[in-house]
């Protein structure tokens, strides 16, 4: 055995790029040509493979580093006749990569005598060859395993990175098999149904989007790293795998939406009294009326009064322009022990406020067995997030992008109201509602609130 020192090789215009990927660590196995780590610049990435194969003694570098040419990437435990012999020309590699020779300097222990961290054998210098992403391009073929790096942009292969899905699994749907964003984004709405996710795909969702060295992108200060442990004591828990999908998409939409939160208040006295009327009289049918059929049924009326907050932006198309809906499909975030998911009750302006109360509640339910299928959660126009069952006065919800808007709704109280004469109590329901500024401007957000605040004070405006 023999320890060979694998060094980032002649990479062209890379140069002091960042690691955005580490593909091994120490004691896997890997095989020539394995991709070792993902370098990426403004431009494009490129995975840089091993050009011997062996075992992962120690990875020199992790997220974030900076490498050049000559960067050691790990050093790699080979056989004698491995080490002693250079690698062969790459085939995948590109022209102005070099194939380094790799010089013994001193042979490794028998894998058997562990050596001690203070003595390390001497690593041989060797060196690999890059392989730019675009460059291999392998149509992904579900029905065998992916072979080789699929095919997409920097961009995509950016994108799924952020949300942890292995493009090797994505079926592409673009030319030649080329994967898009939608490809990326539909494989990531049925993991989270758990339809097709292995562990290899758990280990690869990103841990913690909101500590991710990507802030360095945006120029932000590193994410700060405290030893908690030195404070009191400590136990780590793995997130759910809805929160891991979840947590990539609100840091997208948080970081990427101009959002702004009207919040206002919505008189209910005489809604929740007829509410409670309509669920004596439908006891018996097992249909229970929520406050949150009443909320789609207004919040539609509000969409096609408002039409561009049941819009979205034509982002493909350079933002320029807005694609109005002409149908009325309402998400509604739903708690669930494994974390947030939101299905979408379809053509909501067809349906009566039973019929609504009774799909959301079987919707519901699916969501907290885990048996949403895809089309239970795709196609919203307009999301509802609704606190009101649990508490809390007002918050800002973050928008479901590409929807524009979402309405948050907390736990409606009695608070004295003056009526011009006297205070009087009434039954107020606190609205947040947050929209894309690109989309939409505060009077118009203030319009819609109070636009929704009178029907749901009124239901019989809705009729008008
Ligand atoms: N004000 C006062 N009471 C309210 C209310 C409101 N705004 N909304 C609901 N309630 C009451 C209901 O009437 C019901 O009381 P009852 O049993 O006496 O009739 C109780 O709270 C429980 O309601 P809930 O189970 O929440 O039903 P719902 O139809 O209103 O809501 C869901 C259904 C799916 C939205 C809800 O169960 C849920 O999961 N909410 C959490 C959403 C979330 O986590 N959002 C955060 C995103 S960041």
């Amino acid at each position: 055995m023999a320890v060979v020192e694998i060094k980032v090789p002649d990479i062209g215009d890379f140069k002091d790029v960042a690691v955005i990927e580490v593909l091994v660590k120490p004691g896997d196995a890997v095989a020539v040509d394995q991709s070792l780590i993902t370098v990426e610049s403004d431009k494009a990435s490129m995975e840089i493979p091993s050009s011997h194969a062996g075992v992962v003694r120690e990875v020199k570098v992790k997220l974030g580093d900076k490498v050049s040419e000559g960067s050691v990437i790990a050093l790699l435990e080979v056989a004698d006749d491995a080490a002693a012999a250079a690698p062969a020309s790459p085939a995948q590699g590109p022209a102005t990569a070099p194939a380094a020779a790799p010089a013994v300097v001193a042979p490794a222990p028998a894998p058997a005598a562990v050596a001690p961290a203070a003595t390390p054998t001497a690593p041989v210098a060797t060196s690999v060859t890059p392989v730019p992403v675009a460059a291999q391009v392998e149509p992904h073929e579900p029905t065998r395993p992916p072979v080789g790096l699929p095919h997409a942009s920097p961009a995509v292969r950016k994108f799924a990175r952020e949300l942890g899905v292995p493009l090797a699994e994505v079926r592409g749907s673009g030319p030649k098999g080329r994967i898009t964003i939608e490809d990326v984004q539909a494989f990531t709405r049925a993991v989270m149904l758990g339809q097709q996710q292995t562990e290899a795909q758990k280990a690869r969702i990103p841990a913690a989007p909101a500590a991710g060295g990507d802030g360095a992108a945006l120029g932000l200060l590193p994410w700060p790293k405290v030893d908690f442990a030195r404070f009191g004591p400590i136990e780590r828990q793995e997130l759910p795998r809805i929160k891991r999908i979840s947590g990539a998409n609100l840091m997208r939409n948080a970081v990427m939406i101009p959002a702004v939160t009207n919040h206002d208040d919505a008189d209910v006295t005489e809604l929740e009294a007829f509410r409670q009327q309509l669920n004596r009289e439908h006891e018996r049918d097992g249909v229970k009326v929520t406050m949150l059929a009443f909320l789609i049924k207004a919040c539609v009326a509000a969409l096609q009064k408002f039409p561009e907050f049941n819009s979205s932006l034509d982002v493909e198309g350079g933002g320029e322009a807005l694609i109005l809906k002409r149908y009325w499909h309402i998400g509604f975030a739903t708690d669930t022990p494994n974390g947030l998911v939101v299905p979408v009750l379809k053509d909501a302006d067809r349906k009566g406020v039973l019929q609504i109360a009774r799909e959301t509640a079987e919707l519901a339910r699916k969501a907290r067995d885990g048996k949403l299928g895809p089309a239970d959660m795709s196609g919203a126009t307009f999301t509802i997030s609704s606190l009101g069952g649990i508490g809390g006065r007002y918050f800002t919800p973050i928008i479901n992008a590409p929807e524009v808007a979402i309405l948050g709704v907390c736990k409606a109280r009695w608070e004295p109201v003056w009526d011009g004469k006297a205070f009087v109590p009434r039954l107020m329901l606190p609205l947040s509602l947050t929209w894309d500024h690109r989309v939409i401007d505060g009077a118009a957000a203030a319009r819609f609130n109070a636009y929704l605040g009178q029907l749901l004070a009124d239901f019989r405006r809705i009729l008008l």
